[in-house]
């Protein structure tokens, strides 16, 4: 599959959806919708979330050509079948082609942090954020809540913020077209304040960070090289 020429904008909208039943994809294509209309231009689908087909018909009816928009899927677990399930991906989406594919779980490629700092540096690879919020854990700590007010903006655009601060790319999620536009609008924070933000660092977990055993899908944190 040739690459496109597509680069990926650093803000993109997330393209996982809970468990809405029936509903899932309509109310994924109403929030992918007013994404495209409030001027998000990548979208972070998996055939694993079920929204592919939300996302191509979000995308035709939006009138936005597929050019213009940067769409991705990733390779769920069965690395056997990549042929296979990129095809089921590109006709979920009802596209001929995609701008990048990743794998959703790369289980046996573990790597050191600080290798992976200096490897990003070395071959100017992007990082994405997902789950870029940290949810209400880090939304409510007292220094996210000082900046908002200093800032004049929302907790989640201070911790969005901070990602852009380190080129990290962002998908968050959002069914809301308020929380949509003030995601796509983020103020530049100023050093000292990013340096307060770095100083939170707990060296937790709070997405896949593991059930009662500390497993991740029945694998331990050090076996997926976390
Ligand atoms: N590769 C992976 O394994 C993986 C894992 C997790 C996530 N992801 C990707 O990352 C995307 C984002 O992750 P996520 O959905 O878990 O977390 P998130 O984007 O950090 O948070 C989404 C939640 O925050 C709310 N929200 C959004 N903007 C807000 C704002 N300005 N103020 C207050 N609340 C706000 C949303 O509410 P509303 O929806 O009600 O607006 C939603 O409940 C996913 O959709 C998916 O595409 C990938």
């Amino acid at each position: 599959m040739p690459n496109s020429a597509n680069s990926c904008p650093i803000i993109g909208i997330g393209g996982w959806a809970p468990d809405f039943g029936e509903e899932r994809a309509a109310k994924a294509k109403k929030w992918l919708l007013s994404a495209l209309k409030n001027g998000y231009r990548h979208i972070d689908p998996a055939y694993s979330y079920g929204t592919e087909k939300a996302v191509g018909e979000a995308i035709i009816e939006s009138g936005i050509p597929r050019e213009d928009i940067f769409v991705f899927s990733k390779l769920p677990s069965h690395h056997g079948r990549v042929l296979e399930l990129i095809q089921e991906s590109l006709d979920n989406l009802g596209f001929k082609w995609l701008d990048m594919y990743l794998m959703h779980w790369p289980f046996s490629a573990p790597y050191e942090l600080e290798g992976l700092k200096l490897n990003i540096l070395k071959h100017d690879i992007a990082v994405v954020a997902y789950n870029p919020s940290g949810t209400d854990i880090v939304r409510k700590d007292p220094v996210i809540v000082e900046l908002a007010a200093k800032y004049n903006a929302t907790p989640t655009q201070i911790i969005l913020a901070w990602h852009l601060s380190r080129n990290v790319v962002v998908i968050p999620k959002g069914t809301n077209e308020e929380r949509q536009k003030e995601n796509h609008n983020l103020p530049t924070l100023e050093e000292e304040d990013l340096k307060k933000i770095n100083a939170l660092d707990r060296g937790q977990r709070i997405c896949n960070k593991g059930d009662e055993n500390g497993l991740v899908y029945g694998m331990s944190i050090e076996d997926l090289g976390w």
